[in-house]
């Protein structure tokens, strides 16, 4: 079954043709960043007006490579939460156009569920169940994946996800939007034992995350250097927070592993790029757990996850109509249809 799949939930515009969930006939990007970069983050407002304008061209590119017509298609499927409103609903009328003008069912897909997708495309062998550490810039949540389509937190964020914490360190260091990419390709270079963070834990729930307290220490530390005007050693701070960063979310994660039994553990989303969380991981879960991860081409939002997940969707009956609506919160455990 070939899929279309589009996504345009925050700042890239995406297709992708996906043949039975795991097989990728094409996948195209169109990223906006350079434009946010002006701004210090996404301007929901211009991301919506961006998607207008790249979504036909996109999704004709889409079908092109991957060497279909229209005929060879066989469902749409679109991210219709969660993400910015306006963003969201340039896809979704653009699917539900596509839809109602070629007569295939419409297929409508969960932004984090199509994240863990990602592993299905890079790992052909992993199934359901197993445990997923779901990290991006919007969300942080500890997943139970007890089947394609039926999901339970069971830890997330009290404050800031993980690539938000990362941006906003980031930006207090003058490293442009999204600075979570460029923080870690400086930390490689730093001691990460240079300047000691806090270790934030939330009372009474040990899978919980919270980064605020962690992320406003190391823009003190930054104010403080630079007002007795001594030099900041970005380097240095970089891979000191890079570290307290990832050892919270390792540390949490490989403790609900433990404590639910789990052997199959996954990560997704646009910090599973974290060179240091991959490592950590890989390290940590040597001999004990089997560990799987996308490749970092499918750690960002892009069309070909949507296609990934939309199949087991649609396997599992669920089909919108063309009065679907795009959602800007959903609990990645809802299912609307
Ligand atoms: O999943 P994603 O592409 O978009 C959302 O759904 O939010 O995630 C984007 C986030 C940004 O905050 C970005 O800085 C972060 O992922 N990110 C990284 C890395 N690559 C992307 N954070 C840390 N290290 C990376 N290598
Ligand atoms: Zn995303």
């Amino acid at each position: 079954m070939k899929i279309l799949a589009i996504e345009s939930s925050c700042d890239e515009t995406a297709a992708a043709v996906v043949e039975d969930g795991r097989n990728v006939l094409s996948n195209i990007v169109a990223s906006q960043v350079e434009e946010h970069k002006l701004y210090g983050g996404v301007v929901p407002e211009i991301a919506s007006r961006r998607h207008a304008e790249a979504i036909v061209g996109v999704v004709d590119e889409a079908i092109k490579s991957a060497d279909c017509t229209i005929d060879d298609i066989d469902a749409v499927a679109v991210t219709y939460a969660p993400g910015l409103i306006g963003a969201l609903l340039v896809g979704v009328n653009f699917a539900k156009g596509f839809a109602l003008a070629t007569g295939k069912p419409l297929i409508p897909v969960h932004h984090l569920r199509s994240h863990i997708a990602s592993n299905y495309i890079s790992n052909t062998e992993l199934k359901p169940p197993f445990l997923c550490l779901v990290v991006s810039g919007g969300h942080s949540h500890i997943v139970e994946v007890r089947d394609y389509t039926d999901m339970k937190v069971i830890g997330r964020t009290r404050d800031d996800a993980a690539g938000e914490a990362f941006d906003k360190a980031a930006r207090a260091m003058g490293i442009p939007y999204p600075g979570g990419v460029e923080l870690d390709k400086i930390a490689e270079s730093g001691d990460e034992n240079a300047f000691p963070m806090p270790r934030p834990r939330v009372d009474g729930s040990p899978y919980d995350f919270s980064f605020s307290g962690l992320k406003t220490a190391v823009i003190n530390l930054i104010h403080n250097k630079q007002q007795k005007g001594e030099e900041v050693n970005v380097p240095d701070v970089c891979a000191s927070y890079r570290r307290a960063v990832v050892n919270c979310l390792a540390d949490n994660f490989l403790l609900a592993a433990e404590d639910l039994g789990y052997t199959k553990l996954v990560i997704a989303g646009g910090v599973s790029a974290n060179s240091l969380l991959r490592r950590e991981l890989s390290k940590r879960c040597e001999g004990k757990y089997q560990l799987f991860m996308p490749e970092k081409y499918l750690c960002g939002d892009n069309g070909a996850m949507v296609g990934a997940q939309a199949y087991y969707e649609y396997l599992a009956g669920h089909i919108a109509k063309t009065d679907l609506n795009a959602v800007a919160t959903l609990p990645i455990s809802e299912n609307l249809f």
